[in-house]
């Protein structure tokens, strides 16, 4: 019999990526062959994100397409998984008939059986949260390559006033320490150099007496040529064990996500985050002690209810005071659902939209002095491939996570870690030339 084919796209955050792999690999268990041909499948399900309503409404426009493919093939399943199954299931199903298949992120192990129900030409629909799903005796589908992402806690207990995730993925809930490392060493013999450990707040991590210090320094011995990062860290949760194990151990990133939102305490309180500004530089000052060169990242948002222009330029200011290497900045985007939607959203699109590009502006400028200061000084690249841009360079990310384009050189290739010393820097990209090869072999330290 021929197998059915099987096409995803993915939206939203990279939680979302891992679930797609979890959900390939189990559709690949059950007998389907996965397409990257639209035109090939006899499934077409799309991995959604209802962060912002942008996000949401990107994805009823590429639905409104995928409606039109199926007049030419009347047999297709069209599904939609992810946050905007969970949110919108009603509206997806009977309001706007737009699809067969409706499956929330804790039901993806009914997503054969739900598929099938689509094929009889019944809708399938599965949008049960759960309390303990993790998927973790789930192989997910993952091709060959040098990065991966790896979920080790699912949902989110925080319900910050803005936010959807906590309606769309539910309560929080980790896998066992023992399946990622088992995880990490099949990635290891299959020779990924890099591991990106998953989660809405990924430090909150904890299973049974593990906390999520124990689950790095776990992830870090199993292959010290294997790079752990991990994602997104919440600041209520960064204990200083956690920053002594980054310090201890060389093949864990210096590099920490740790959103701040807005510089404002009025506004944080207003958004539930459960620090003041001042707790948080008191982390930050705290990890760069313990970790010497450790990067930041953030998110902030713009234009949250209430939000005065001393609010704004109180943000402005902590972005000066912490000195970020990057950050995702967005305009506040009102979700149906959750507590600030209550509130009116008052501040006016065009004021929202001035303040974040006069964040962005500023972001850059920082970005731009903290990459030139780079200049002359050596960093340890993992080299991902050629370039973008040309195959006369290649291209890499430091420890911090920086892009950097050194000249192609026949000694290195891809998975190598190499020696560089930076010679020029953009507010994104760093450019350099190879000191030396690093021999990956000897299972070295990456930074001294
Ligand atoms: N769990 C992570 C990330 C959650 S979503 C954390 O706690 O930081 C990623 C980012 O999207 C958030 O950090 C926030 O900056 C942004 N975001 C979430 N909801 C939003 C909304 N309603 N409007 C605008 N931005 C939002
Ligand atoms: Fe959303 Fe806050 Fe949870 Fe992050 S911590 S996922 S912003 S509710
Ligand atoms: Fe979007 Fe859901 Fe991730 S809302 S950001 S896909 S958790």
């Amino acid at each position: 019999m021929k197998k059915n084919n099987v096409y995803i796209e993915t939206y939203g955050c990279q939680m979302n990526l891992a679930d797609t792999e979890i959900v390939l690999g189990i559709l690949q268990n059950y007998g389907y062959a996965i397409t990257k041909e639209i035109e090939n499948a006899d499934v077409v399900l799309l991995n959604t994100c209802s962060i912002r309503e942008n996000a949401e409404q990107r994805i009823y426009g590429r639905l409104g397409n995928i409606k039109t493919a199926k007049k030419d093939n009347p047999n297709l399943v069209i599904g939609v998984l992810g946050c905007m199954a969970e949110r919108l299931r009603k509206d997806l199903i009977d309001e706007k008939k737009m699809v067969d298949v409706v499956v929330g992120p804790d039901e993806y192990r009914r997503l054969p059986e739900l598929i099938d129900t689509a094929f009889g030409g019944e809708k399938g629909i599965g949008v049960r949260l759960s309390r303990t799903e993790t998927y973790d005796d789930i192989v997910p589908y993952r091709e060959e390559g040098l990065t991966a992402w790896l979920s080790v806690m699912r949902g989110c207990d925080k319900f910050c006033t803005f936010c959807v995730v906590p309606f769309t993925r539910g309560r929080e809930r980790s896998r066992s320490l023992q399946s990622v490392v088992n995880e990490i060493e099949q990635l290891s013999g299959r020779g990924f150099k890099e591991v990106t450990l998953l989660g809405q707040n990924v430090n909150s991590y904890l299973d049974e007496k593990n906390d999520f210090a124990d689950l790095l320094a776990a992830c870090a011995e199993v292959d010290r040529s294997i790079r752990i990062r991990f994602t997104t860290s919440h600041p209520q949760d960064l204990s200083d064990k956690l920053l002594f194990t980054i310090a201890e151990h060389s093949n864990i990133c210096n590099n920490i996500h740790l959103p701040v939102q807005s510089g404002s305490n009025r506004i944080l309180k207003l958004m539930n985050r459960t620090y003041t500004i001042e707790h948080y530089l008191n982390l930050i000052d705290k990890a760069r002690k313990i970790i010497p060169g450790v990067s930041f990242s953030t998110d902030i948002i713009s234009g949250f209810p209430t939000e005065t222009y001393e609010d704004h330029v109180m943000t402005l200011d902590i972005l000066r005071e912490v000195k970020y290497d990057g950050a995702y900045m967005f305009k506040y985007s009102a979700r149906e659902g959750t507590k600030a939607y209550n509130m009116q959203d008052d501040v006016p699109d065009e004021i929202k939209t001035k303040r974040l590009q006069e964040i962005i502006e500023l972001q850059q400028q920082i970005s731009f002095k903290i990459n030139q200061g780079l200049m002359g000084k050596e960093e340890t690249i993992l080299v991902e491939g050629f370039s973008r841009k040309s195959d006369k360079f290649l291209s890499g990310r430091s420890d911090t996570n920086k892009v950097v384009i050194i000249p192609f050189d026949e000694i290195i290739k891809q998975g190598d870690y190499a020696k560089i010393k930076i010679n020029r820097a953009t507010h994104a990209t760093l450019f350099g030339e190879l000191i030396e090869k690093i021999i990956s072999e000897e299972k070295f330290a990456l930074t001294a």
